[in-house]
């Protein structure tokens, strides 16, 4: 028998892929001591199978992610499947200066030691998925954020923020079923300040939907959406796989006019209006 074992920051997703795949959810326990240690357990675990379902959004998500894997071996599961819906760290996939770590490959090998597979939504790189062993399968969800936008848009553009997300605006574009794709260049400037180089199209009273997989700060999108009202588009729409939402990321994003924001709940926020669950039940 299979059981939904969830992190606490991913309840909601895991009880969509609960019902989803039609297993029970684990109870499980979350606790902490006075000096701030964690303790993640599942009391009354006695199943074959553990998935457990957790985005590592925090330093303290990963640590309980590892203590929940660890917590199912030690009940007896003889197999564990890891869903991490959003990989915290994947964007450090290299060392980008001497001396730096590539963060993304030691929380891979810290995750891969207590797993017989992973799973990861719409990973920033694909190439991440090799840091795992066994490799991770990536989980493309991206179709779904199609769902909410309203479907009288005006002659619509599907724009990423950067050539790296038009994959993405395209997915979008297919799923919606009408409509121009392009995308922006992006310079970073620095963990808050990004420069938005607009593309030729026209976007003069058209609406517009923004794509990119992760929303963090929201400062990427703020200056796309800033270039988009200096040429007098229409309604703007902002997607995201990831909507991470960091600080003041929705107030930045409401400032800069934009019509709505939506996400999926690899991240659990206002934003998630897209379940990932069936597109993971899939693969699962
Ligand atoms: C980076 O390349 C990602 O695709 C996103 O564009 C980035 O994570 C967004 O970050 P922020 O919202 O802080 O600009």
């Amino acid at each position: 028998m299979t059981t939904i074992v969830s992190g606490s920051a991913s309840q909601t997703l895991a009880a969509a892929l609960a019902r989803e795949l039609e297993e029970p959810l684990a109870p499980v326990k979350y606790d902490r001591f006075p000096d701030g240690e964690l303790l993640a357990g599942v009391p009354d675990f006695d199943d074959d199978r553990a998935i457990v379902v957790a985005s590592t959004v925090s330093s303290d998500a990963h640590l309980e992610l590892l203590q929940l894997q660890d917590a199912v071996r030690e009940a007896g599961a003889e197999e564990v499947v890891t869903v991490l819906p959003y990989m915290g760290y994947g964007r450090q996939d290299a060392a980008f200066e001497a001396g730096h770590p590539v963060s993304a490959r030691a929380v891979a090998r810290a995750v891969s030691t207590s797993t017989d597979r992973v799973l990861t939504v719409n990973p920033h790189e694909k190439a991440v998925c090799e840091f795992f062993e066994p490799t991770a399968t990536p989980v493309d969800a991206a179709g779904r954020l199609a769902d909410p936008l309203p479907a009288d848009l005006e002659d619509p553009v599907f724009l990423s923020p950067d050539a790296g997300a038009i994959e993405l605006a395209e997915t979008v574009r297919d799923a919606y079923g009408d409509g121009e794709t392009d995308y922006f260049e992006k310079t970073r400037h620095s963990g808050t300040e990004v420069e938005i180089t607009p593309s030729d199209v026209d976007v003069a009273g058209r609406d517009v939907v923004v794509t990119d997989d992760i929303i963090a700060t929201g400062s990427t999108m703020s200056e796309a959406v800033g270039v988009l009202r200096d040429r007098g588009v229409g309604r703007v729409f902002v997607t995201c796989v990831h909507p991470l939402l960091a600080r003041n990321a929705v107030t930045k994003l409401s400032r800069a006019g934009v019509e709505a924001i939506y996400g999926t709940d690899t991240i659990e926020r206002g934003a998630s209006a897209v379940s990932v669950a069936p597109a993971l039940a899939a693969e699962l």
